[in-house]
């Protein structure tokens, strides 16, 4: 099987390409990643020599450049992960979302069509999305996969708009897809621009960690390796046409999270109790800020039979000693560029 993998550099994406090139050797799997500020090969260096892998370097938005690699490597299969993914970053520049999440997933599901003619025995596109596209929940219930849409910020409009195109390709032209709604990820490899590791690189360095609001904002956490066994159960189980939603029951109000952290990094970090949390600065919130997302991920545990398999501790453990060892990494990714964002962002 042709597999062809998008944003396979990514956070998530790079999970998702060493856990299918380790699993499923009888698979080619192509990656195929622009490798902006967001992706970074360093993160497969373990697998890049795998006789079954294969990495690319393009835009998905460049629709020649797309119809031309499908029409050379036939893909048969494709899990589509790239996409511009911070929230902050689209309420900054949303004309970024817009190209890469909707026009370059239009042009992945046209370069699909036009390759397989509407003869889709054994294909599928695999389509990675986000429990943003629901909205905000208040204090109580979940998303399920009935859950109205209802994106606010940006970012999650711009999924909600690939989402709404992937549908309309299956009903439309009798695509064979499957959504997933993913909540928020943590765990090795993710850019520091996203709360958890940012607030580790800045404990680190003993910078301030910028609480937005008043930090009563509620999360439900999944480590990236459970969301990546989930997909892998999704791709090869799942039903043709369906959604289905993936967290842990794992929900935490920000600055409980930060609490947490601030403690196991002082543990870890052989300071003081009570010296990374005297870091914590309110800042001004986020516009448009999202209160509360809650996963009922009842679909794939019943369906598919999928359950994390990490309790929250542990996995943020595990992603603080990935941190402290993978110092290399981290400093790389903050060098140049992210200054800059941090100045901006930050002030
Ligand atoms: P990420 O920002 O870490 O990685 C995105 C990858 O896509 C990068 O390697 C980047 O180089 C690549 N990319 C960006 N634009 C591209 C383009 N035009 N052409 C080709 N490649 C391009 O993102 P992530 O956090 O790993 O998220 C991956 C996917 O999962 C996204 O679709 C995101 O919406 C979804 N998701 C993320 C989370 C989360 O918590 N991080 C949760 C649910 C769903
Ligand atoms: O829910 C899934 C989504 O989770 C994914 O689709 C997105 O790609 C991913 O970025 C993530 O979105 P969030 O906006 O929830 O993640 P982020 O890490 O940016 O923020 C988590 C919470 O922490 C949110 O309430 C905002 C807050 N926050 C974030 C940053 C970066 C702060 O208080 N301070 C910060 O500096």
């Amino acid at each position: 099987m042709n597999l062809l993998i998008t944003g396979g550099a990514g956070f998530i994406g790079s999970h998702v390409v060493r856990l299918f090139v380790k699993n499923y050797p009888n698979y080619h799997i192509y990656n195929l990643d622009l490798l902006t500020y967001a992706g970074n090969l360093e993160n497969l260096k373990d697998i890049e020599n795998q006789p079954n892998y294969t990495f690319i370097q393009g835009d998905i938005a460049n629709e020649g450049f797309i119809n031309g690699l499908f029409e050379k490597h036939k893909f048969e299969r494709i899990i589509h992960l790239a996409a511009e993914s911070h929230v902050d970053r689209s309420i900054n520049d949303p004309l970024a979302f817009v190209k890469t999440n909707i026009m370059g997933t239009v042009i992945l599901l046209n370069a699909f069509k036009m390759l397989w003619l509407d003869n889709y025995t054994d294909k599928l596109f695999y389509h990675i999305s986000t429990d943003e596209v629901y909205g905000s929940l208040g204090d109580s219930g979940f998303f399920t996969e009935d859950t109205s849409y209802d994106p606010n910020s940006p970012y999650s409009a711009s999924k909600a708009g690939s989402d709404h195109f992937v549908r309309a390709y299956g009903e439309t032209y009798g695509l064979p897809y499957i959504i997933t709604n993913c909540s928020n990820n943590y765990g090795p490899n993710q850019f520091p621009e996203k709360l958890i590791p940012l607030f580790i690189n800045n404990i680190i360095h003993n910078k301030p960690l910028p609480v937005y609001g008043d930090g009563n904002y509620t999360r439900d956490w999944l480590f990236v390796i459970d969301h990546a066994r989930a997909i892998d159960i999704a791709f090869h189980e799942g039903k043709l046409g369906e959604t289905y939603n993936i967290g842990g029951f794992n929900e935490w109000k920000n600055i409980d999270l930060v609490k947490l952290l601030c403690a196991q990094m002082d543990i870890e970090l052989q300071r003081e109790k009570g010296t990374s949390e005297k870091l914590i600065t309110f800042v001004k919130d986020r516009p448009g800020h999202d209160l509360r997302y809650a996963i009922d991920p009842s679909k794939i545990k019943n369906e598919l039979g999928w359950t994390p398999s990490l309790t929250f501790e542990e996995g943020l453990e595990k992603t603080i000693r990935w941190y402290l060892d993978n110092e290399e990494w981290l400093n790389n990714v903050t060098s140049g560029d992210y200054q800059n964002y941090y100045q901006k962002q930050y002030n």
